[in-house]
């Protein structure tokens, strides 16, 4: 992840002047969710959806349409490495923020590979799709290298595309697809981990892709996205209190418009901490055609088991304690943006949705905005801009026509930090109204005296900015 070690929240790290004593306030005032007390130790396991996460080496994760299993007190991430090089990918994290690659672990290069253990066979297995089939492979070792067992293969004769895996408390693994006419199917894997041995529900007819599962208390929950290819739209969800149904769609997993923050999901990360279990959503924020720039959004997620309803509520940045499953909101600095000072023919216009129900418009090339007197610690942080980009006016549509082409209306702005070189910040295209946020790290100087600069790339225009969050 790309959080480096100067950045990591530590609270008893900060030495601070008195003058700014109340910056450690602000640090260590941490919202923590309902029933729990506030940690009194520190912000580590920062998680910041959305950022361009890196390896230890630095370079950037590429680990797409993945899955994590947690054993002996290390996760790993196997994924597809999409838009680099060929073949599956792994990492290994003890705490879910700082990953070592080890690298191709598997040479087919596996669509939403996902890893599972037999205690039968006592083998590590790697199950994705290649082609419209299943691909497994095999390895005695969690790091590889892992090799095909067989043939693909199709599994009761039918296509096999999108695959989900979640695993039972019973020790049970049960794999989710898409297959023909546009099912989505559920069914059981074999002890072994290398075929399929029956199905348990078949969500008919339903046009629903990339699934992910996980189960809270004795309920399960199935979340997928639409078929809309790299076009995001409104995940749904489905909940039961058995495999085999029945199976009540509910609602959407995200708020309406916001397309799943931009996302689709790939996988459901259950941490059953010692304090609380958290069950995370893990997203693909795809970037079509440029793959490669597709980053992670993880969010948690807040289960209401009277209603069952499943929500993954957008926050900047959040850490997570994964002995204890408890999760932490830094406060943040709130700066409006029309309370910074504008050149050229950016200007301030109304919005009705919007923080302070204004933000500034009009921001390009030569027509700037500057945030002034922002306040720093003297080390990376994390600011992430709120902005709305509503070139790309697509709802909750199945993707019918050639949409495809043109489906990331991405506006390209640049953010310099004191007069500084400018860095790209990507704005991917969102509903009218809907306000969205990319994080950018910036080494703020000490002191309030940092200015923020937002312009955009030659004759580009930038985002609308409605408010900058400084953490
Ligand atoms: C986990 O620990 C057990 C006991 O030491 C060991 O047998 C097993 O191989 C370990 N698994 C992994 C994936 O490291
Ligand atoms: C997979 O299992 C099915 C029955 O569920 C069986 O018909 C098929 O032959 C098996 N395929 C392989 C490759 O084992
Ligand atoms: C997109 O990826 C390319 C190639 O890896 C990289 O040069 C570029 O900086 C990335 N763009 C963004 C906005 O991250
Ligand atoms: C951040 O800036 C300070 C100077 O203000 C510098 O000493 C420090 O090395 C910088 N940190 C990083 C990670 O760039
Ligand atoms: C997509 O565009 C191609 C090339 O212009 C065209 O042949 C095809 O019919 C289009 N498909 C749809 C569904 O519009
Ligand atoms: C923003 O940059 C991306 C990636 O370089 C490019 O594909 C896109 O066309 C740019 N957007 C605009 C509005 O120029
Ligand atoms: C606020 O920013 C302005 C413009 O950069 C600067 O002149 C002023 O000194 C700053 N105020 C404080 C309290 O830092």
């Amino acid at each position: 992840m790309s959080l480096s070690k100067a950045a990591q929240m530590r609270a008893s790290e900060f030495r601070v002047h008195a003058l700014y004593a109340s910056l450690l306030l602000i640090i260590s005032c941490v919202r923590v969710e309902a029933g729990y007390r506030a940690q009194t130790t520190s912000l580590t396991n920062l998680i910041v959806p959305g950022a361009q996460w890196r390896d230890t080496d630095g370079n950037v994760i590429s680990a797409h349409g993945g899955g994590i299993v947690h054993v002996n007190n290390t996760f790993y991430w196997v994924g597809g490495s999409v838009g680099c090089c060929e073949g599956t990918a792994l990492y290994s994290s003890p705490d879910l923020t700082t990953w070592t690659n080890h690298g191709i672990v598997y040479a087919n290069d596996v669509s939403r590979p996902k890893l599972v253990f037999s205690e039968t066979t006592g083998m590590w297995q790697i199950l994705g799709q290649v082609g419209r089939q299943l691909d497994v492979a095999s390895s005695a070792n969690i790091l590889g290298p892992y090799s095909e067992v067989g043939p693909p293969i199709s599994p009761f004769g039918v296509g096999f595309t999108d695959f989900g895996l979640f695993l039972d408390d019973d020790g049970e693994a049960y794999a989710l697809y898409s297959a023909d006419h546009n099912n989505l199917v559920l069914s059981q894997i074999s002890p072994s981990r290398t075929n399929f041995t029956k199905v348990m529900h078949q969500f008919n007819g339903v046009g629903l892709e990339s699934p992910a599962m996980f189960k809270d208390g004795s309920t399960y929950f199935v979340i997928a996205s639409h078929k809309t290819a790299y076009m995001h739209n409104n995940n749904v969800m489905y909940s039961a209190q058995s495999l085999t149904g029945p199976w009540s769609v509910q609602s959407y997993i995200a708020p309406s418009g916001t397309r799943t923050w931009n996302t689709q999901s790939t996988f459901a990360l259950t941490i059953a901490g010692s304090v609380k279990t958290t069950h995370l959503y893990l997203g693909d924020r795809w970037v079509y055609p440029d793959l490669q720039n597709s980053t992670y959004v993880w969010l948690p997620m807040t289960i209401d088991q009277a209603t069952k309803g499943v929500q993954a509520a957008w926050t900047d940045v959040f850490a997570l304690d994964t002995e204890t499953g408890v999760v932490s909101v830094p406060q943040g600095t709130k700066y409006e943006a029309e309370a910074g000072k504008v050149t050229g023919s950016a200007s301030v216009a109304s919005c009705a949705t919007c923080s302070g129900n204004q933000l500034v418009t009009g921001i390009g090339a030569t027509s700037t905005l500057t945030i002034n007197n922002v306040t720093g610690r003297g080390e990376p942080q994390w600011v992430s801009f709120h902005y709305i980009n509503t070139d790309g006016l697509f709802g909750d549509l199945t993707l019918t026509d050639n949409q495809t082409l043109a489906l990331t209306k991405q506006r390209n702005a640049t953010v310099a930090l004191n007069g500084g070189t400018p860095m790209a910040l990507p704005q991917y295209d969102t509903n009218a109204g809907i306000v969205m946020s990319v994080p950018l790290q910036l080494n703020l100087t000490l002191g309030n005296g940092n200015a923020i600069t937002v312009a955009s790339i030659d004759r580009q225009v930038a985002g609308d900015l409605d408010y900058i969050m400084v953490y």
